[in-house]
């Protein structure tokens, strides 16, 4: 039997261990959402006490809804242009690329810390189309190295949240300067739910800041010239919910009935450059 690998990891990296491990359990669901085997492959090779991540079969669609909302829109973005490149940024070790499986005139870059890409590239396949890059998302270099020849979508799961709001939105500005044309794909809390970060058990236990609180497109519009809005999705109005058990129905049409708490967790799209 192979050795599993030991990981120790600390404050926003950590996080990537729960939204990993809650794939892993829902891919063994009855009524999978992401039906996502890799996770749960990638899973049983590391040494880790998953049960600190506080992910447990129940709370795992909280994830797996959002991964797959967000594997949606990664293949409509996909089906118009099939020949782009795809920004992942802060990506875990999400098997996003595995998943969509795109075509060769894809290129794709999965970016993360150090410490993360390095476990990426333990973990999973090369594939030749498939980069990874070790660098923190806000630094200005590494845009410079993705080549800038084809519309481009720049996706950020779970990670504007982490970001300071002037460095959120300076990487968003230089996405928008370098590309000629593309989309911008990201979820967002409202300030509420910055404010109210200590109830993330998540972020509690990782030692991790929350800091950049968005609510709503025009936070985004004013501050990044370029972008048009494509959708707006407040989670808990989100069509996913409809195919979940009823319990998680009823929590979702009770934060839509309070305001502050409807946006409190929201998907964001977003088109830059020469319309398609
Ligand atoms: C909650 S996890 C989400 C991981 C993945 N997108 C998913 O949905 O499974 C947050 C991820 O963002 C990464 N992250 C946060 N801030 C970052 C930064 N400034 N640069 C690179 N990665 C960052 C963390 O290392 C972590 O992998």
């Amino acid at each position: 039997m192979t050795e599993k690998l030991r990981v120790d990891l600390s404050g926003a990296p950590q996080t990537m261990l729960a939204t990993l491990y809650a794939k892993a359990l829902d891919a063994d669901l009855p009524n999978s959402v992401l039906h996502d085997t890799w996770a749960r492959d990638v899973v049983a090779r590391i040494d880790y006490d998953w049960s600190q991540t506080s992910m447990t079969p129940r709370n795992s669609p909280s994830v797996s809804l959002r991964s797959a909302h967000f594997d949606s829109w990664t293949r409509q973005f996909l089906a118009v242009h099939p020949r782009a490149t795809v920004l992942h940024l802060g990506c875990g070790l999400d098997s996003r690329y595995f998943r969509i499986d795109p075509g060769p005139d894809v290129e794709w870059f999965d970016v993360d810390y150090p410490d993360v890409a390095a476990l990426r590239t333990r973990l999973y396949p090369e594939r030749a189309h498939h980069h990874v890059v070790a660098t923190s998302v806000t630094d200005p270099g590494y845009l410079g190295d993705v080549p800038a020849d084809r519309p481009t979508l720049v996706l950020g799961e779970g990670l504007t949240m982490y970001l300071e709001a002037d460095d959120g939105l300076g990487l968003l500005r230089r996405v928008v300067g370098r590309f000629p044309s593309g989309e911008l794909q990201f979820d967002a809390f409202n300030r509420l739910g910055i404010r109210s970060q200590w109830m993330n058990a998540v972020v509690r236990r990782s030692g991790s800041r929350l800091h950049w609180g968005i609510d709503g497109p025009h936070d985004i519009l004013d501050a990044v010239p370029g972008t048009r809005l494509l959708a707006w999705v407040p989670v808990f109005e989100s069509d996913a919910f409809s195919a979940l058990p009823g319990a998680y129905r009823v929590v979702a049409a009770t934060m839509n009935r309070i305001p502050g708490l409807r946006t409190m967790a929201q998907f964001h799209r977003y088109a830059f450059g020469r319309p398609a």
